[in-house]
This record gives C-alpha cells, sequence and structure tokens, in this order.
C-alpha cells in the first residue's frame, strides 16, 4: 500500500547572509523609526489598520525605491526568491521576479495582523530586524481549510504538515518566504520591546514583453 502526498504548500525560511547583520538591522532599526515619527500620513493609517503599531504599508510602500539600505535588502533578497521560485517548479525562463512592494513593520506588545493574503502578487515574505523575547511567531492557515466542509478535528499531536495551523518562530536576521495566496497573521503577544520586520511582495514579469517594447521604440527612433 501506498499513501502518496501531493500538492504541498511550501514555506522557505533562511538566514539573509552569512555573518553579522548587526550593524545592517540596526541601519534598518533607524530608518523604521525615523519613518514611524515623520510619516504622518502612516501614522493615520496604522491608527485605524495597525492599532498600537506603525506600518508603512498605507503610505510608503515602496521602500526598496526610496532607501540605499532597503536597496540593499532588495539585492539581499534577490537569490532567495529566485531559489524558492525554481524549488515550487515554476518555469521561470524567460521571466524575471521583480520586488513591488516594501514596508517596514514596527510592532509593540499586543499589535497584531489578523489573517490575510496578497492579492495581486507571486511571492510574499517577510524580512526581520528586530525580535525580543516573546515575539509572536507568523501563523499559516491550511490553504485548504474552506474546502474542509465535514471533517473532524485534527488531533491535538499531528504532524506539523498535517496541522491546519503552523507557527514559524521569527529571528532577526532571518527570512521567511510564502506564495501570496497563503493566508497568515501575527497573532498578538507579550513582548518586552518592538518586533520590527520588513514585507514585501514580488511580481513576475514575461522578459519577451519587455524585448518586443524595445525593439519598437528602437524600430520609432
Ligand atoms: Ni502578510
Amino acid at each position: 500500500m501506498t499513501t502518496h502526498r501531493l500538492f504541498p504548500t511550501l514555506i522557505y525560511r533562511a538566514p539573509l547572509k552569512a555573518g553579522s547583520l548587526a550593524r545592517f538591522n540596526q541601519t534598518l532599526l533607524d530608518e523604521a523609526h525615523a519613518m514611524a515619527l515623520d510619516d504622518h500620513v502612516g501614522r493615520r493609517w496604522s491608527a485605524k489598520h495597525y492599532l498600537g503599531g506603525y506600518t508603512s504599508y498605507g503610505s510608503l510602500a515602496q521602500l526598496h525605491r526610496l532607501s540605499s539600505t532597503f536597496a540593499a535588502l532588495e539585492r539581499a533578497m534577490a537569490p532567495h526568491v529566485k531559489r524558492f521560485a525554481r524549488e515550487l517548479a515554476y518555469d521561470m525562463r524567460g521571466r524575471a521576479l521583480e520586488m513591488t512592494d516594501c514596508w517596514v513593520n514596527v510592532m509593540p506588545a499586543r499589535t497584531v495582523h489578523s489573517l490575510h493574503l496578497h492579492p495581486l502578487s507571486f511571492i510574499s515574505g517577510t524580512y526581520y530586524v528586530r525580535t525580543p523575547p516573546g515575539s509572536p511567531a507568523l501563523k499559516f492557515e491550511d490553504p485548504r481549510l474552506s474546502k474542509m466542509m465535514a471533517v473532524p478535528p485534527r488531533r491535538a499531536k499531528a504532524a506539523k504538515a498535517m496541522r491546519s495551523f503552523v507557527e514559524f518562530p521569527v529571528e532577526a536576521g532571518t527570512l521567511i518566504l510564502f506564495e501570496s495566496w497563503l493566508r497568515h497573521e501575527v497573532p498578538p503577544g507579550e513582548i518586552d520591546g518592538e518586533r520590527v520586520s520588513v514585507s514585501f511582495n514580488y511580481a513576475w514579469r514575461d522578459l519577451s514583453a519587455d524585448k518586443i517594447a524595445i525593439a519598437r521604440r528602437k524600430r520609432r527612433a
């Protein structure tokens, strides 16, 4: 007898780079704090949607185009996202991955980010800048849960791959990537200090369409 396991959900976790990231993380942290002070639009947005914390999601959501520090983060992320797309077995020949959004999140104790997905994107993820003890995990939901209309509950000690929710502990200097359709949340936590992270979305682009546009421009010139 063989029981097959098909249609896996892949979640990628890795350190951003080898070696110490303390200085890089401190620079990201300083910029995040400066933004949290100066970004009035973002503070108003956060007061409505991100109670107790600050996120630049509603105001400054393309930080990789605004700040050289975040641009450096984008460069360090690139090989990871490429590797993940390859592991997912998508055919990336003639297709490029592109960071479309990049924003910062400052979460003091009890700030939550309820269950959501990232529409209009391909791969999403988060890089952790500061994670004091007690920082809440990133919690993923089984994407088939809404289809399970008549199933009994899972055993409390079911293997990780068989659970309906899986929590990934977060650690400064590491990143987590997932497909943008996978619902996830940050539950509340009792932490001393702030959990600071940078989140991002990636899209893919057809390079042959770019080539056609370049050829057209050349013809016109
Ligand atoms: Ni998210």
